[in-house]
């Protein structure tokens, strides 16, 4: 303890490495900057990055802060840069922080001209920028995975439109549902998801770019003409530029969104995970799960275990984590960066690597799975599920509701108590409990008839899912 650790004495940048280095005698420490670098994880942001600072060349010349051939020789530079990052050949160094500075400093060594690229932009707007990009990137990618789903969905759902499962309500059997049914009862719930992916993508699409560190700049800049060039643009190909420079660099809120979106989603791959787990069980025994989605037990040779929605199921908690550590990371900050601020991209980052692997993984498993129409016919049968519709039988000849409940809840009573199912009580018994009923009365367990009962717009009627799938399908060409 006593002995100084040479961590902290230990200089590992040169203070003029640091782009910021002027008012310094000293660089920072080897610690420092192992704990502050954020290079570990921005550098995914180098495109958006590479984007912006074109953009921001191109309109540093337009203005006339920098002549046409210094914007083309950094314009010439950047590509080149891109070029060996995406091929593995860029060096990376922790010692200068984060993206936005390793790109900027191998720059300036080749383009002397890149010395001029930070006229007028701070990191605070050039990270906004980059994260904006970003956001409408992710955002676009995952909207047209989740379409991809919910065709699986749909190919799935239409293969089983006169396969009939129990539905559930507190987990015991309550209505008979077609499998189609249920099924598209998600991609109500993923279009949703794909409407918020749709307004991240809205939102994120504002230049910030030109508010400098936190009050703009007095160089006489054009921040419509970088706004084009980024494609921050309304339907009319008008140019979107974010209205206030204090709330341009500290906005966190398009992170928020994102990941709340992502959390909901997560939220939608777990039930449905849920559910398929349950039909996966031998007690449910609905489906059957595809060997490559599965796994075995090291010790129990007869286990085919349902990995991959338990895993989804599993991640789904990531999502809901980062949504949290964002809401708490911004919530007390004052105006306007802070440097708690680099702490969000990890969480959304995080969210949509998540995301989208859960998007595939859901969608492959979906479409391996068959059902197994015997399990389902055999659960189905119960008809207790069908006491329903017995009372609104009793409905239709004039029973008031409440009372007809009241009917059918004896019926069923009479018949537990003669250990029988509900459907083959003796007749002469079920005319004494109510005058109502009548020998058709059985016809209600007509399970055929039963669903067809059901064609008003949302039921699981046969007709009303195929003009579902139908009307889902169109949507989503
Ligand atoms: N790496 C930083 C971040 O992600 C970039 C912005 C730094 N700005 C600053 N004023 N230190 O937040």
């Amino acid at each position: 303890m006593a002995k100084k650790t040479s961590t902290t004495k230990k200089t590992a940048a040169r203070k003029e490495q640091a782009t910021w280095g002027g008012r310094f005698s000293q660089g920072p420490a080897e610690l420092m900057l192992k704990f502050s670098e954020s290079v570990s994880f921005d550098a995914r942001l180098a495109p958006f990055d590479i984007a912006g600072s074109k953009a921001q060349a191109k309109m540093l010349a337009h203005v006339g802060i920098i002549t046409k051939k210094e914007c083309n020789d950094i314009v010439r530079g950047l590509d080149a840069i891109l070029k060996e990052i995406e091929t593995g050949k860029f060096k990376w160094n922790i010692a200068l922080e984060d993206v936005h500075m390793n790109i900027e400093q191998v720059l300036t060594k080749r383009v002397p001209a890149a010395a001029k690229l930070h006229t007028a932009r701070s990191r605070n707007d050039q990270v906004a920028t980059d994260m904006r990009l970003f956001f409408k990137d992710a955002s676009a990618k995952i909207f047209e995975k989740l379409g991809t789903l919910m065709n699986t969905l749909l190919d799935v759902a239409a293969r089983n439109q006169d396969v009939y499962i129990p539905g559930f309500t507190h987990l015991q059997r309550a209505q008979p549902v077609s499998v189609a049914h249920h099924l598209l009862a998600y991609v109500e719930m993923f279009s949703r998801d794909r409407e918020r992916f749709a307004a991240v993508f809205d939102h994120a699409n504002w230049s910030p770019l030109g508010s400098g560190a936190i009050a703009g700049t007095t160089l006489p800049i054009d921040r419509g003409f970088s706004a084009l060039e980024m494609d921050f643009v309304d339907d009319r190909g008008n140019a979107r530029v974010t209205r206030n420079s204090m709330d341009a660099v500290s906005d966190r809120d398009t992170f928020i969104e994102f990941a709340s979106a992502c959390a909901l989603c997560g939220v939608h791959f777990s039930r449905i995970a849920e559910d398929l787990i349950l039909w996966n069980s031998s007690e449910f025994g609905f489906v059957a799960l595809p060997d490559t989605f599965t796994t075995g037990s090291s010790l129990m040779p007869q286990k085919k275990n349902p990995d991959s929605l338990e895993l989804l199921r599993g991640k789904s908690a990531r999502l809901h984590g980062n949504l949290v550590a964002l809401v708490t990371m911004v919530k007390g900050l004052p105006l306007t960066y802070n440097r708690d601020l680099q702490e969000d991209k990890p969480p959304v980052f995080d969210s949509f690597d998540t995301v989208m692997i859960s998007l595939d993984v859901l969608r492959e498993t979906l479409a391996g799975a068959s059902m197994r129409a015997d399990r389902c016919a055999a659960a189905v049968a119960d008809p207790l599920l069908l006491a329903t519709d017995v009372a609104d039988y009793l409905v239709r000849a004039g029973v008031p509701f409440r009372e007809a409940h009241h009917v059918v809840g004896h019926l069923v009573a009479l018949a537990e108590k003669e250990g029988v199912p509900l459907n083959t009580l003796p007749f002469e018994k079920v005319k004494k409990v109510h005058p109502k009923l009548r020998e058709d009365w059985v016809k209600v367990f007509d399970l055929k008839t039963a669903m067809a009962s059901r064609e008003r717009v949302g039921m699981p009627g046969p007709k009303q899912v195929k003009k579902q799938i139908l009307d889902w399908r169109k949507r989503l060409v």
